[in-house]
């Protein structure tokens, strides 16, 4: 996590800076700061909490800012140390001659302060990065030139890194380096900008290279020059131009970007269903899929590696895809995928799921998968990403910049991925009947009406999250393809309102959880029209029985349940099979209100990340 911006040219940099991380806030905010070189010192200027604070701060300083054309700047998510200013980003070595920003984590950096404590430096943050600009300094000593002293540096660090280092000694470039981390160079005419992502420089040009993993680069302003760094070799890269347009965000009214990109979910739908799914008698068309009819019927398993949200359509896509192509299919979090022996071959595929294509246990699973010879499958909402980069096959879930922490359209158009998938692989081998799929594509063209049907009937919602707002604790229950539905439901709700909210099984429920029943604790249970209904119902029931607060979010008109549940949220009927895209949209309607009565920060919930590029 953290954004890192940079620029060397005969602008300001200050306001190139603030800007550039502006749109890098999705990748933390628990502090920000910049390093302005000028002709007599480097100015560090930092802030505890979000940009806003440090524009704030910015504002005393106006000499440094009329003078620096030169500046490097950071966006922090806290690894090491408390989110608090002397921990945030630059540091600076003891001579104030050096300053770097930093994004990733330094795994040996006790030992490298260990020794450069003895050596003399002194530390002044608790955190790793702190201990980069100390070893380069350190180096510079001995090094002809920052190059060499950053190379050198660079060879005995061990972790993860984006960096850009200035020096007052060399104030005519900035030096950057890449390791499981992204960066680019953004090249400009006279002028160049460096960047954990597209956004923060896209304003000011379309043409950039991205570093490679032990890379590092001298950045100046009329050119740029890249280096291996284990060999020192130089490396020649060819621009690319970014497939981007200038955007600017907006949230259309909305009170918040979360809200908006709820509300978009049909136009998402409709865009992924579009020039895929063209009639319901014609086979899906996913030429995105690279591999060949026969080794696709050839598959003996899938793995699907994902976090978070994205690991909850996962756990759609498993059921669906076993259930239609009798494949089995593991889900798991990447996370814990990465420490194991994974048992993956060249007859699995395996599908990396990430809306942001950054995170870095995914990245680094579906590596590990490659490395064993599986074909990687990418699901993602970022065909620039790292993983995007990676992929063999590349689905781009196409549901456009979404700004809110908390992931909303990005699932339902990993959801759509998934079904559509599942049809091209379930018709590729001939497993599905055709009648049968038609009947699946006929209700897939019905989803965005049906959520358009949801969206315009938010007050049952509403109503739901005004009476349970203060509930301390929240249980969301549900069965078969709606499971992971619930787990979606109870991550929405805590990460935005922070109330310890639970998904189960419902037929787990009397293995446990039903202990902590009582007539102060919510439980929701989806209860859609289907093979589980009256299974769900049933385990409702029983937590009534437990005088709990029951809530129901159901499909069904039944007049009996109203004996049953405090609060009845309806939603249309739907094929079973497709009913996850259904329920999960009311449930991201009330975790949003619930968090909005609650007075908390909607789009940015307290220590979360959009992109999580930290393992
Ligand atoms: C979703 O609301 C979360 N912010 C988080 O769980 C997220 O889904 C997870 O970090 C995975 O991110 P990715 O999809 O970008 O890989």
């Amino acid at each position: 996590m953290c954004g890192i911006v940079g620029y060397i040219g005969n602008k300001k940099s200050a306001p190139i800076l603030v800007e550039g991380l502006k749109k890098l806030e999705y990748r933390g905010y628990d502090s920000s700061g910049v390093a302005l070189l000028t002709d007599k010192k480097i100015e560090i200027i930092k802030a505890e909490g979000k940009l806003k604070n440090l524009v704030e701060v910015l504002a005393n300083y106006t000499s440094a800012q009329n003078s620096s054309h030169i500046g490097i700047g950071h966006i922090r998510w806290a690894t090491h140390g408390v989110p608090n200013e002397l921990n945030a980003h630059p540091h600076m070595s003891n001579s104030e001659r050096i300053a770097i920003v930093h994004n990733g984590i330094i795994e040996n950096y006790k030992e490298l302060k260990i020794s450069l404590e003895k050596q003399g430096h002194k530390f002044y943050s608790q955190t790793d990065t702190e201990t980069i600009v100390h070893l380069i300094a350190q180096e510079k000593k001995s090094a002809k030139d920052l190059k060499s002293a950053v190379q050198n540096a660079l060879k005995k660090i061990q972790g993860a890194y984006a960096l850009c280092v200035i020096s007052l000694d060399e104030p005519d470039k900035i030096i950057v380096a890449r390791k499981n981390a992204p960066l680019l160079i953004g090249i400009g005419e006279g002028e160049n900008f460096i960047a954990s992502d597209i956004p923060a420089i896209i304003e000011h040009t379309k043409k950039a290279v991205y570093l490679e993993d032990d890379e590092f680069a001298i950045v100046k302003n009329d050119h740029y020059e890249i280096y291996d760094v284990l060999s020192g070799t130089k490396i020649e890269k060819t621009p690319e131009i970014l497939p981007w347009e200038p955007i600017a965000l907006s949230k259309n009214g909305y009170k918040h970007f979360m809200l908006k990109e709820i509300h978009e979910q049909p136009d998402v739908i409709r865009k992924n269903l579009f020039n895929r799914l063209v009639a319901i008698d014609r086979p899906i068309i996913l030429n995105e899929v690279k591999l060949s009819p026969e080794n696709l019927k050839n598959l003996e398993r899938i793995q699907i590696i994902a976090c978070g949200t994205s690991m909850h359509a996962a756990l759609v896509g498993k059921y669906i895809i076993e259930e239609y192509t009798g494949i089995p299919v593991d889900v798991e979090a990447s996370s814990e995928y990465i420490y194991r022996n994974t048992i993956t071959n060249a007859k699995t595929l395996v599908i990396g799921v990430s809306q942001s294509g950054e995170t870095a246990d995914t990245i680094t699973a579906i590596r590990q998968a490659k490395a064993k010879g599986s074909h990687i499958l990418i699901i993602t909402n970022r065909a620039d990403s790292t993983m995007a980069r990676d992929a063999d096959s590349l689905i781009c879930v196409d549901a456009g910049i979404e700004v809110s922490v908390a992931a909303t359209k990005s699932y339902t158009a990993q959801l759509m991925s998934f079904y559509l998938l599942m049809l091209y692989i379930a018709e590729t081998k001939g497993c599905i009947k055709t009648e049968e799929a038609a009947k699946i594509k006929e209700q897939m063209l019905q989803l965005p009406q049906k959520l358009e049907e949801v969206l315009s009937h938010k007050e049952k919602i509403k109503e739901c999250a005004r009476i349970f707002a203060n509930s301390k604790d929240f249980i969301f229950i549900a069965r078969g393809i709606n499971f992971p539905v619930a787990l979606e439901g109870a991550l929405k709700l805590k990460e935005i309102s922070y109330i310890n909210a639970t998904g189960y099984s419902a037929g787990e429920l009397k293995h446990g959880p039903i202990a902590m029943l009582d007539e102060t604790m919510p439980v929701l249970a989806i209860l859609m029209k289907g093979r589980v209904y009256d299974k769900i119902l049933s385990n409702a029931e029983e937590s009534k029985a437990r005088h709990a607060r029951l809530i129901a979010l159901t499909s069904s008109t039944d007049e009996n349940l109203k004996s049953i549940f405090e609060i009845i949220i309806n939603v249309p009927e739907i094929n079973e099979i497709l009913s996850p895209v259904i329920t999960t949209v009311p449930l991201q309607l009330l975790a949003y209100y619930i968090a909005e009565f609650l007075g908390k920060d909607v789009d940015q919930p307290r220590n979360l990340a959009k992109s999580v590029t930290v393992e």
